[in-house]
């Protein structure tokens, strides 16, 4: 598994996501994943599983030192002391001691960033994150929380796909040497993969349009996707994208889908987006 290793960290490249996945379903799709060769499982308070995913994970027959986890935080618990709380609780439903990565979900637009900072760094400090981190969080936002944090943030998880022009942000996390992990990266499907620019590569490669724009993320500088499927065989499908490589105009003909602007998690509790 390729890996983006940015201030210390080494991130497995694809990740499985778990958004939606509930109960038995979800561990055993985590364990599957596990089995197929993932070894970055991306899940979230809010998802409601990680006690599922948790579960996944022991019945793998994959050590959890060889798993990179991630989980976070949602908006509502980031003041000092409740992030500290929440954190406590994710780690009794996932079984585990630590996660690898710790994440602000949204940022907040009532809790001021700087006790969410706080808050953060002494989760990593009490040993129960390795590494923390933000999601859904703009450029001015980053700047703002990597002045904050002693530690560094080591990732910004967006929302990232073909159809969204995120140049903005992607420079920004550049700039502060941090990774971009794609969320939503094939779009839910839809669209995507029957456009003739993702099919046309599809045909030419002999894979599919979800490995195509898959590919398209990695070849991003320090871009890590973490595709959700329900079912075994694309959950394999999506990680057999290390073997082929898309040339430079490909890249470009799929960045123009990009001019359709399309965002899919956008909430009332969402920031300004960078324009
Ligand atoms: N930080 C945040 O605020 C945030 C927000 C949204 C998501 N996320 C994270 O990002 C993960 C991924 O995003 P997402 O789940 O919204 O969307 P996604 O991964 O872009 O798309 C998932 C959809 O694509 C389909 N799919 C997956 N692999 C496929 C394949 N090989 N061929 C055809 N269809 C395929 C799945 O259908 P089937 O199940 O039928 O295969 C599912 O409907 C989430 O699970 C979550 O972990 C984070």
């Amino acid at each position: 598994m390729e890996t983006v290793d940015v201030q210390g960290a080494s991130i497995p490249a694809i990740g499985f996501g778990t958004w939606t996945l509930k109960g038995e379903q979800a561990a055993s799709l985590v364990q599957h994943a596990l089995e197929t060769g993932y070894r970055h499982i991306d899940t979230a308070a809010l998802y409601d599983n990680e006690e599922a995913v948790g579960a996944g994970i022991r019945s793998s027959s994959v050590a959890r030192d060889d798993i990179f986890l991630t989980t976070k935080v949602w908006h509502t618990d980031l003041a000092r002391g409740e992030l500290q709380s929440a954190v406590r609780a994710s780690l009794d439903r996932l079984g585990v001691e630590s996660v690898d990565l710790l994440l602000v979900h949204w940022p907040s637009k009532i809790i001021p960033l700087a006790e969410t900072m706080e808050a953060l760094n002494d989760v990593a400090a009490s040993g129960y994150t390795r590494y923390i981190g933000v999601s859904n969080f703009t450029v001015p936002l980053l700047s703002e929380a990597v002045k904050l944090s002693q530690r560094p943030l080591i990732c910004n998880q967006i929302e990232y796909h073909p159809m969204l022009n995120q140049d903005k942000v992607l420079k920004a996390c550049s700039d502060h040497g941090m990774a971009a992990v794609s969320y939503c990266p094939l779009f839910r499907g839809g669209d995507l993969f029957t456009d003739s620019r993702v099919t046309s590569l599809a045909g030419k490669y002999n894979k599919s349009p979800a490995q195509i724009v898959l590919r398209w993320h990695l070849q991003q500088p320090n871009v890590i996707a973490i595709p959700r499927s329900t079912k075994p065989n694309r959950i394999s499908e999506n990680l057999d994208v290390f073997d082929f490589s898309l040339a430079d105009e490909e890249m470009r003909s799929i960045d123009q889908l990009r001019s359709n602007g399309i965002r899919m998690c956008d909430f009332e509790f969402a920031p300004v987006w960078d324009g």
